[in-house]
């Protein structure tokens, strides 16, 4: 029979296995069960996360509560931004965010759509943006839908000494009018002048809280604002910047399956969505760990 005991938990093993993607960033988590993580296998994952910013859980079972519970783990849950279409989610489950392009009675039960979603961290229009996000998938559709994640420790790393040189020092306007499918959030007036859009500013290269290591700050390209410069110049060094996100070699592409959770560090990495047939279903469910600092 296959079943691998060391992820019982009550063995008091920490034995998981990790196994890297290969790529910038991400590794997958075996022999798992997250309904069942003693607190070592926990502190392995934990360390995992730090190294690999993306971490992939597949084969679970996890009901609302379940994603809850594992994500606390990580610290303080959020709730849920409003839908799209003003309302909640989940009746009683403030934390759970879908994601989905169901509709029923007419209604989208969750948010995105089936379009793109572009490159972006999330809710980092925020003073103290989530610390992670996890996403659990429930039904996927036979193509498309893959999500890809980048790593912005990579990004940092890589460009020039010059271009490290000029950013030095800059603050970044995170903008909080739309959201990554391009729909507009609730109870914001529409605005594409990225200097008067609402939004949080943060240093445009922070240093990781728990690693230590930097990172370039870019939250999302529409209305973001390198604060104090003419706006030319604003988009200019930010398009300038962002030839650096479309590399392939900083980033590592999911297909997804049902069961899969993935977990990712949401102030190291940025993700994308790609479309998918809206007459297939998608439907996700989503945590977000809440944010304790601003970032430094
Ligand atoms: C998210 C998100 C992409 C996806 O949940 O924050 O961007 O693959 N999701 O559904
Ligand atoms: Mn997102």
């Amino acid at each position: 029979m296959d079943i691998d005991t060391r992820s019982a938990g009550s063995s008091g093993s920490s034995a998981i296995d990790i196994a890297p993607t290969g790529k910038a960033l991400g590794a997958e988590v075996r022999n798992v069960d997250l309904k069942r993580l003693d607190d070592q296998a926990f502190a392995a994952l934990l360390r995992a996360f730090h190294d690999h910013s993306v971490l992939l859980v597949r084969g679970q079972t996890l009901s609302d509560q379940d994603l809850i519970a594992f994500s606390r783990r990580f610290g303080e849950l959020d709730w849920a931004p409003v839908q799209e279409t003003g309302r909640r989610f989940v009746e009683g489950l403030p934390e759970i965010y879908i994601v989905s392009n169901v509709k029923q009675n007419g209604e989208p039960i969750g948010s995105l759509g089936a379009g793109e979603a572009v490159w972006h961290t999330d809710m980092s229009y925020l003073d103290m943006p989530p610390i992670a996000s996890a996403l659990y998938a429930l039904e996927i559709p036979p193509v498309g839908g893959n999500t890809s994640f980048c790593s912005m420790y990579a990004i940092h790393d890589a460009l020039p000494d010059d271009l490290k040189r000029r950013i030095t020092g800059l603050k970044i306007k995170h903008d909080g009018t739309y959201n990554s499918g391009g729909f507009l959030r609730q109870g914001v007036t529409p605005t594409d002048d990225p200097r008067t859009s609402p939004g949080a500013i943060h240093p445009l290269v922070c240093t990781h809280p728990d690693t230590g290591r930097q990172m370039l700050y870019l939250g999302r390209r529409r209305n973001a604002y390198l604060v104090g410069l003419e706006l030319a110049d604003s988009e200019a060094l930010l398009d300038e910047l962002w030839t650096y996100v479309a590399r392939p070699d900083f980033a590592w592409e999911h297909v997804w399956q049902v069961g899969d959770l993935v977990i990712w560090d949401n102030r190291c990495t940025m993700h994308r969505r790609d479309p998918f047939d809206d007459s297939s279903r998608r439907i996700m469910h989503r945590t977000q760990i809440k944010g304790t600092a601003r970032p430094v």
